[in-house]
């Protein structure tokens, strides 16, 4: 198995986000220096995949613009001898070989990877990556599932425990634990109520899969929200070849939800050692 592209779908409305989303692709709100989309487009980087397939709409241009050159910015900031600001910018243009997709409805999740299907499938195996989850650690998040979908030559899925009161905000999944952190899967339930989840593994947007998923997606049906659901094709790879999921390690933040977003700002500036005393400083007096 070797993944070389990974699929992240770009097309949702970001109604959570509003008003900020109106004109704004919720991927481009900037989560200390850098737009959320390019934190899970480097941590893909960091994972070894470098070819990135956004499936998008006709409102998301900023986004592949994002990561291409700007010329007329390069020429200014050459002009004014701002040579490192040039640098993060070309750098930027230069980190994936970008593919866009424009999903012409937006059916839902996996109508979106359904989407990839005549770029991807040659490859045998891809990611997919949702971009609201920001995941940060000592591995990238998606590093760990490839890890295992080698060795293994099954699908992976990436899960973390969440709160009881949550597990109606995510696909949750119950299964053996085959080895520490290691789930075999058996049942997936798309945004359960609270008191029918089979556990509290949540599904995080991180998942390796395989051309196989793509028979599945044409049968399923629309499921919660009348969305084409993701988590219905993996219900049906899970019970033919078989689907494992891996407890992710790391710090996640929903980046849709707003304490998280702005959590997941304060966390990126503070690993700037420049910035850290400073937003201390500023901070302190706020706390009550
Ligand atoms: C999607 C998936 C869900 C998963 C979630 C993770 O839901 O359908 O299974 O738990 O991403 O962020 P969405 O948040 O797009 O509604």
């Amino acid at each position: 198995m070797n993944i070389r592209k990974v699929v992240i779908p770009v097309a949702g409305w970001g109604t959570r986000s509003l008003p900020a989303t109106k004109n704004i692709p919720k991927e481009m709100l900037p989560v200390y220096n850098k737009p959320g989309v390019q934190h899970v487009v480097e941590e893909a980087i960091r994972s070894g995949i470098q070819d990135v397939v956004f499936i998008t709409n006709r409102d998301k241009n900023v986004i592949e613009d994002h990561f291409d050159y700007n010329l007329q910015l390069e020429l200014v900031l050459e002009r004014a001898g701002k040579t490192e600001q040039l640098g993060i910018i070309r750098q930027v243009a230069e980190m994936a070989k970008v593919i866009s997709i424009r999903q012409k409805k937006q059916l839902g999740l996996g109508h979106a990877v359904l989407c990839a299907e005549d770029v991807v499938a040659a490859d045998g195996a891809f990611a997919v990556m949702v971009g609201d989850d920001l995941l940060f650690g000592m591995n990238p998040g998606i590093q760990q599932l490839v890890e295992v979908a080698e060795s293994e030559h099954l699908p992976v899925i990436g899960v973390m425990e969440v709160p009881q009161e949550r597990v109606d905000r995510y696909g949750i999944i119950s299964g053996e634990e085959i080895s520490p952190g290691l789930f075999q899967v058996r049942k997936l339930v798309e945004k359960p109520k609270v008191n029918e989840a089979p556990s509290r593994m949540a599904i995080i947007g991180r998942y390796v899969l395989t051309s196989e998923i793509f028979g599945h997606l044409r049968k399923v049906q629309p499921g919660h929200g009348g969305e084409i659901q993701l988590t219905d094709a993996l219900q049906y790879q899970a019970d033919s070849r078989g689907l494992l999921a891996v407890k992710i390690r790391g710090m996640r933040f929903d980046v849709g939800d707003w304490a998280e977003y702005l959590t997941a700002n304060i966390y990126f500036a503070m690993q700037d050692e420049e910035l850290r005393d400073d937003l201390v400083r500023h901070l302190k007096p706020l706390l009550p």
